[in-house]
């Protein structure tokens, strides 16, 4: 077998990238029909965010945001400029969640969650304060509510036990209270994909697509109310959490998925789950590139057909890798100094082949997410019947914003497949903290306009 050989499997052409579109549409139609929802793979959540009211709160929010690379406690300030349009100042400090954290009990998750908030809250003095709280819980929620809403089952390496099946909210609050040293009021929970759409739609009110490629992979968009079958109503839109990640769990991806997705998949926490996330994101894209690699040196392709001990370990090579190995500039010092430091002495011919790996891998995940994308945004485009169609999508993740050539390749697929519309793409900054503080200002007015 040569090397072209191994790597064409990764390649799909844009018959390919139409069947998944289609499937993924079909998907999608199956999760919001109240009939087919609890055996369709994706999940199509209602969020309760509503088309976009007018007006809102201002003042101090605090911000959570859990689920992503790292876990930040935010406190947004939101306020009104002379135009009377949104000024929002974040300060944010990070926290790493240890890792008995995230695979103890939910207990011990929200504890650890309520001492950073303690923290946080000492260090800026405002501890006396009882804050607005808006939660960004980047997980499969149902909700019933803007703030309630049950964890299905967790993705990306967390399983923190005790928490699948509860409220998350109440987990929160619970633990709050535990501490007692400080309060809180819980006002609004929402999805990374959410507050990533909203906090880009204060820029733009085009925007009704929001977006993550990091370490997990996920879209929402808003749907008419109508077809939200789960949620009673018909006038207006809601928000839509896809859980697309979990396409392919009902098999709708087995003529895509190689030996190397299989083997991802198996050594997981959660196998036969999140399939089609697993081919795209972060959490799992360096490991693609670390099995195809040793499927080289197997077949005596690469480093002589000897791989070193660290190469040969599961997670060795990291997703930051990739996008590190992609932006060698044609000397290949970056390529020969990532691999040298897991143990191979590689010549230029490996360089070089390492780097077709890392352009496989990864433009297969674009061209994958961009099929999914394509999907959301043809539906819409159905739904509203409209000619042309004029939409922006907030986006927000490790994959997108970091990684050299995926965003590109993410658009131009895109833009192929849906040749009737006209997609503006907006890299959210600060997404998480501002998303949830805004839908919190907004669900704060509701709350007092309905007293
Ligand atoms: C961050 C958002 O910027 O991006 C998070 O604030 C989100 O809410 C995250 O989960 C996703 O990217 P990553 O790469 O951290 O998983
Ligand atoms: C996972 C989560 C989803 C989240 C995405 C991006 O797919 O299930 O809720 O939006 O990761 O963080």
């Amino acid at each position: 077998m040569q090397v072209d050989q191994i790597l064409s499997e990764f390649r799909l052409n844009k018959e390919d990238l139409k069947e998944i579109m289609k499937r993924m549409q079909c998907e999608m139609e199956r999760g919001l029909r109240l009939e087919t929802h609890e055996e369709a793979s994706v999940k199509m959540l209602p969020t309760y965010v509503c088309s976009t009211p007018e007006g809102s709160e201002v003042g101090d929010f605090l911000a959570l945001d859990l689920g992503g690379t790292n876990f930040r406690v935010m406190l947004v300030k939101v306020g009104e400029d002379e135009e009377r349009s949104f000024k929002v100042e974040t300060k944010n400090q990070m926290y790493s969640i240890p890792e008995d954290a995230m695979t103890g009990t939910a207990e011990m998750l929200f504890d650890y969650i309520a001492e950073c908030m303690s923290d946080f809250l000492d260090k800026h003095h405002i501890k006396h304060k009882k804050l607005p709280l808006g939660f960004t819980f980047s997980f499969p929620v149902r909700h019933e509510d803007i703030d309630k809403g049950i964890l299905l089952n967790w993705t990306k390496g967390f399983k923190a036990s005790g928490a699948e099946g509860n409220n998350v909210v109440g987990l929160l609050r619970d633990a709050i209270k535990r501490r007692g040293d400080f309060e809180m009021d819980v006002v609004a929970m929402v999805n990374d994909t959410v507050a990533t759409m909203i906090s880009c739609y204060y820029e733009d009110r085009s925007c009704e697509v929001g977006m993550i490629v990091g370490t997990g992979c996920n879209a929402c968009y808003m749907e008419e109310m109508r077809t939200v079958e789960l949620v009673e109503g018909e006038e207006g839109r809601m928000c839509v959490n896809t859980e697309w990640g979990a396409f392919g769990d009902n098999g709708e991806l087995e003529d895509f998925r190689l030996e190397y997705d299989r083997v991802v998949d198996e050594a997981s926490i959660n196998p036969g789950h999140q399939l089609y996330e697993k081919l795209i994101s972060g959490k799992y894209m360096g490991e693609l590139v670390r099995l195809v690699m040793m499927k080289l040196v197997n077949e005596d392709l690469l480093f002589n057909g000897e791989a070193s001990e660290l190469l040969k370990t599961r997670g060795s090579f990291e997703t930051r890798y990739v996008s590190q190995v992609e932006s060698d500039t044609g000397d290949r010092k970056q390529i020969y100094n990532i691999l040298s430091s897991l143990g191979v002495l590689p010549s230029e011919l490996d360089c070089d082949i390492v780097r077709l790996v890392c352009e496989s891998v990864s433009t297969r995940s674009a061209h994958m997410c961009a099929a999914g994308l394509a999907g959301v945004i043809n539906l819409m485009r159905e739904r509203r019947s409209e000619e042309a169609m004029k939409i922006t999508v907030g986006i927000d993740g490790s994959v997108y914003k970091l990684h050299p050539c995926f965003r590109d390749r993410f658009h131009k697929v895109v833009r192929d497949l849906t040749p009737h519309s006209d997609i503006t793409f907006i890299q959210s900054e600060e997404g998480s903290g501002r998303g949830a503080a805004l839908i919190s200002a907004v669900a704060c007015k509701m709350v007092v306009v309905l007293m």
